[in-house]
């Protein structure tokens, strides 16, 4: 099969699309001939292999064999099934997480039947489907579990514009919140179209210093620190961030201390997320928002564009 291969950390031009033999299911896999994945800037993490400490799991000095093949994101069909496996069959449409097993963008993909994956809504192609995994259930999992958002209170989103943002949004405002996001100025407009009730260009104003207060700031992008949204957050508020190992340690120390909170976490196990998130995406109440798509051939340039910071919600890769 054809797939998206690295064999040394760094640049996207380390990418190169090779014929690696097909994965083989076990009893309890299904095989999915992949029909459309993205490019995260997760991944454009790991293929320069940074955070170093990332390293230890993906390999020191190369990438391991199993984390050659990048790709978290799935939408596709099941071609074959193994003996043991009752929640799919041969034809179902599916999208799904790959996670840790990365191995997307490549033309078929084994995912065990007990992973992150679920019947892709009908209301949603190939293409939007890939996009409406990692960000959504990220999103999800800070604002619904981890900050555990309640009805009326004010949630400010910095990077309301990208993946994880745009859904960000959206949740927040599904779960009762007064949403206020901050982007650049390129894409005021869009964050506006998506809910926000109010949005803050970050050229143009700091959220930090404007003496306003929030129950909850997720950071999407880890743009921020809790030492400057302090004083922006009420007394129970809850500052939520995406990465830094940093904020683990503060999330101890604030949680022992007092007052404002640090919030931090992995979201790894998605399946129940993405059947929370089909019923939402098949009552048509979250808005997908696919910035560009390239097919698997063109992964070198979708990855120098996510790679700039700036790419509006999700980038696609078809694989035809
Ligand atoms: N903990 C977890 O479970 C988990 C899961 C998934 C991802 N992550 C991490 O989450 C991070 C974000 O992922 P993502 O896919 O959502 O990122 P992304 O889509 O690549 O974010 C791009 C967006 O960031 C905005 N941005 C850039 N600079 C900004 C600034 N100074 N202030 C505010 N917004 C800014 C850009 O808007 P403008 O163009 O307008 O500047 C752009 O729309 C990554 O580091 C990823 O590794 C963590």
């Amino acid at each position: 099969m054809k797939a998206v291969v690295f064999r040394r950390f760094g640049p996207p031009e380390v990418l190169r699309l090779e014929e690696i033999a097909a994965p083989v299911p076990g009893d309890s896999d299904v095989l999915i001939r992949v029909r459309a994945t993205t490019v995260t800037a997760a991944e454009c993490q790991m293929r320069r292999g940074r955070p170093l400490w990332g390293r230890v799991i993906i390999g020191v000095r190369r990438p391991r064999r199993r984390y050659r093949v990048l790709g978290i994101e799935v939408a596709g069909e099941v071609v074959s099934v193994g003996a043991k496996v009752r929640r799919f069959g041969v034809g179902d449409e599916v999208f799904g997480f790959t996670g840790f097993g990365v191995g997307a963008c490549a033309e078929y993909k084994v995912m065990p039947e007990t992973g992150s994956l679920a019947r892709k809504p009908t209301t949603l192609s190939y293409e939007q489907a890939a996009a409406a995994v990692d960000g959504a259930t990220t999103a999800l999992f800070f604002l619904r579990d981890k900050a555990r958002v309640q009805s009326g209170q004010r949630v400010l989103i910095n990077g309301a514009s990208g993946s994880i943002g745009t859904y960000a949004v959206q949740l927040a405002k599904h779960l009762g919140a007064e949403v206020i996001g901050v982007c650049g100025p390129r894409n005021v407009e869009l964050v506006r179209s998506l809910g926000a009730d109010r949005v803050i260009d970050y050229t143009e104003a700091d959220f930090t210093t404007s003496g306003e207060r929030y129950d909850v700031i997720f950071d999407t992008v880890g743009k921020s620190s809790f030492a400057r949204c302090r004083r922006s957050l009420t007394r129970t508020g809850r500052y939520v961030s995406t990465v830094g190992l940093w904020n683990n340690v503060l999330a101890l120390w604030t949680a022992v201390r007092g007052g404002p909170t640090v919030v931090t976490g992995m979201s790894v196990d998605k399946r129940d997320s993405l059947a929370y998130l089909a019923d939402l995406f098949e009552a048509n109440k979250l808005t997908i928002v696919v910035d560009r798509r390239y097919p698997l051939a063109e992964i070198v340039e979708a990855h120098r564009h996510v790679e700039t910071g700036h790419k509006r919600g999700n980038v696609v890769v078809t694989v035809p």
